[in-house]
């Protein structure tokens, strides 16, 4: 990383080397500079939200696909903040309140060549990864949103789920499951939406959000429960693929997020080193696509891709109230404390038992 022209630094979480959360230090890096005006903002961040990928890119496991460009590596890509620098674009002014998942690329493919992460003061977004903020919500809200909204949108358009549908989502309480439940009543309007988590309050919040039924995925297995009663799509955000392949009904949809990619769409997000044909299978050669296939059912990977046009919707739903965030908690980027300040954020989400998401706030 080069200096900035004036020596202006700013302070974030980042890591040197792959490795465990004990890599992740608070340190100081250059103030972002040398990237493309034209289509790129700086946004002061207010807050920042984790996700499963950042333990993975941290540990190193997504070096082939996403290696990082440059250590130390910023992390966290989920952000809510102010303009403080606009694109020469003319898209955003200084001063917006926005949000936004930052990716290496923009949704026309073109990279952003000044790529970190969002836990820091400032980070850099291509301006078609940036949306304005809904105004009901808090920053905190806001950051909380991105990656899991869009993934489950996604996920479920890419399963062409039907008013009045069966849905099965599995994970309900993740910041996956509690996006997918909202969306997939409130925006889908599915007749059915079942879900699995733990009972007590995470089942309690599952059927808030709006589903019919919560099974207890501790007690309760669900290809014995519905042997009959089957769904037109399932939706495996917990690598559970090969059991729904039972409770999926003929020329149904399975779309998992979880697990192993396929060769497929890890191609199709840009991994192009050759050696990932050792280690990834195509969706053909997929033992989920073929338990599908005895069920005349469909099976895909879905990775997220970029979507100012998902976000946009998602901001639309938000700011109507149809679907709303849910917090495991906030977190405090100024604290060192192990569990109020951003260490804490970091052990409950890496910890896979969050209840919605973990969010770092950077107000004082
Ligand atoms: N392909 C993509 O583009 C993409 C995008 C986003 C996420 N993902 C992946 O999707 C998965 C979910 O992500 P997330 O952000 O929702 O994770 P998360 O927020 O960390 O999920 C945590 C929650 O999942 C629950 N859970 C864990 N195992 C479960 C099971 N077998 N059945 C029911 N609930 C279970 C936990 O409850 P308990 O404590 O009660 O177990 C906890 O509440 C991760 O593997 C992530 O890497 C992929």
């Amino acid at each position: 990383m080069t200096n900035h022209p004036d020596g202006k630094t700013m302070d974030c979480i980042a890591f040197s080397k792959y490795g465990s959360p004990d890599v992740l230090k608070k340190t100081s890096v250059s103030y972002p500079h040398g990237f493309d005006a034209q289509s790129n903002v700086v946004i002061k961040v207010h807050a920042s939200a984790i996700n499963p990928v950042d333990k993975a890119l941290l540990n190193g496991d997504l070096k082939m696909v996403r290696p990082v460009a440059e250590f130390p590596h910023v992390i966290s890509y989920d952000v809510s903040g102010v303009i403080a620098e606009a694109d020469a674009g003319g898209s955003f002014e200084v001063g917006q309140a926005v949000f936004a998942r930052l990716f290496g690329t923009a949704d026309d493919g073109k990279k952003t060549p000044w790529y970190r992460g969002a836990m820091a003061e400032y980070c850099v977004a291509n301006v078609a990864n940036v949306v304005v903020k809904p105004s009901n919500l808090t920053f905190e809200e806001a950051a909380s949103i991105p990656l899991v909204g869009m993934t489950a949108l996604q996920a479920l358009n890419a399963a062409n789920l039907k008013q009045g549908d069966s849905v099965f989502i599995s994970g309900g309480a993740g910041g996956v499951g509690t996006m997918a439940i909202q969306l997939a009543k409130h925006l889908f309007k599915a007749g059915l939406v079942v879900t699995t988590a733990s009972a007590g309050e995470k089942a309690d919040l599952c059927e808030a959000l709006g589903a019919d039924v919560v099974l207890d995925y501790k007690s309760k297995n669900f290809e014995e429960i519905y042997v009959e009663d089957k769904f037109d799509v399932c939706f495996d955000t917990t690598n559970e693929s090969l059991s729904m392949a039972n409770v999926v009904k003929e020329g149904g949809r399975i779309v998992s997020i979880a697990g192993m990619p396929t060769l497929e769409e890890i191609r199709r997000i840009g991994g192009t080193a050759w050696i990932l044909k050792l280690f990834l299978k195509r969706r053909e050669k997929r033992k989920e696509y073929k338990a599908a296939k005895k069920h005349s059912a469909d099976w895909n990977y879905l990775f997220l891709s970029p979507s100012q046009a998902d976000l946009t919707t998602l901001a639309e739903l938000l700011d109507s109230g149809t679907i709303k965030p849910v917090l495991d908690g906030i977190w405090k980027f100024h604290s060192e404390d192990e569990n109020a300040g951003w260490k804490g954020a970091f052990t409950r989400s890496f910890s896979g038992r969050a209840k919605g998401k973990c969010v770092v706030t950077f107000e004082q």
